[in-house]
């Protein structure tokens, strides 16, 4: 049976829209730590010209297949394992875009450092990175909900829980990722358009 993450029916149409200005020119897109895959399968079918491809961690592998093959969309890839702390991430191509939901929250800063430098070892330059998700502005939370899910994913994980917007973007610049552009979406998450400059 296909799992069915709540939240992605909630925030998938805004994310769809707010990426639809920053995907319009590309084709191939690499989507980093795509859960269940709904958002894969939601921005293909609202983007033909996309080509696809959901990674995650091997074991999310299964239910995301599960929605890629239902879908039957052919701009959908078949979902590969991809580790961002592995040191080789068992690709070789490059690719135009890349795109990431509610991912920085959920791991470590270490990871986090991980998904930057390997996103930036398979764009092209030119390249938009999409990242979506919840975020602490000037050091705060932004909600009491996004409080509360900082405190949820540290019982998982302790070195989980939310970024500062200022410390992800230094983060990024280093990587030569600069902001671009900054939406924000209901539920006070943002989406962050990164442009990689290298
Ligand atoms: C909160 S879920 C978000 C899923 C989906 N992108 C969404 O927006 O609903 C975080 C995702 O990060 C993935 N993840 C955790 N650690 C990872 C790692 N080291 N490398 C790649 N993905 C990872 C998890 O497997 C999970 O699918």
């Amino acid at each position: 049976m296909k799992p069915v993450a709540e939240a992605c029916l909630r925030n998938q149409a805004p994310i769809a829209e707010a990426v639809r200005e920053p995907f319009a020119d590309v084709t191939t897109v690499l989507e980093v730590g795509a859960g269940t895959g709904q958002h894969a399968v939601y921005i293909a079918e609202r983007m033909p010209h996309l080509q696809w491809l959901p990674t995650d961690l091997a074991e999310a592998l299964p239910g995301i297949f599960a929605w890629v093959e239902e879908s039957g969309l052919d701009n959908l890839l078949p979902p590969k394992a991809l580790d961002v702390t592995a040191g080789d991430w068992g690709l070789t191509e490059t690719f135009d875009a890349a795109y990431t939901s509610n991912t920085l929250h959920f791991i470590g800063w270490t990871p986090v450092e991980a998904l930057f430098a390997g996103v930036a070892k398979r764009l092209r330059a030119g390249s938009p990175f999409c990242v979506y998700g919840p975020f602490n502005e000037n050091g705060a939370f932004t909600s009491p909900g996004n409080q509360g899910l900082d405190e949820w994913v540290k019982t998982r994980d302790p070195d989980a829980g939310l970024k500062d917007l200022a410390d992800i973007e230094a983060l990024a610049v280093g990587y030569g990722f600069k902001l671009e552009n900054l939406k924000r979406l209901p539920a006070n998450n943002l989406l962050l358009v990164f442009r990689f400059d290298k």
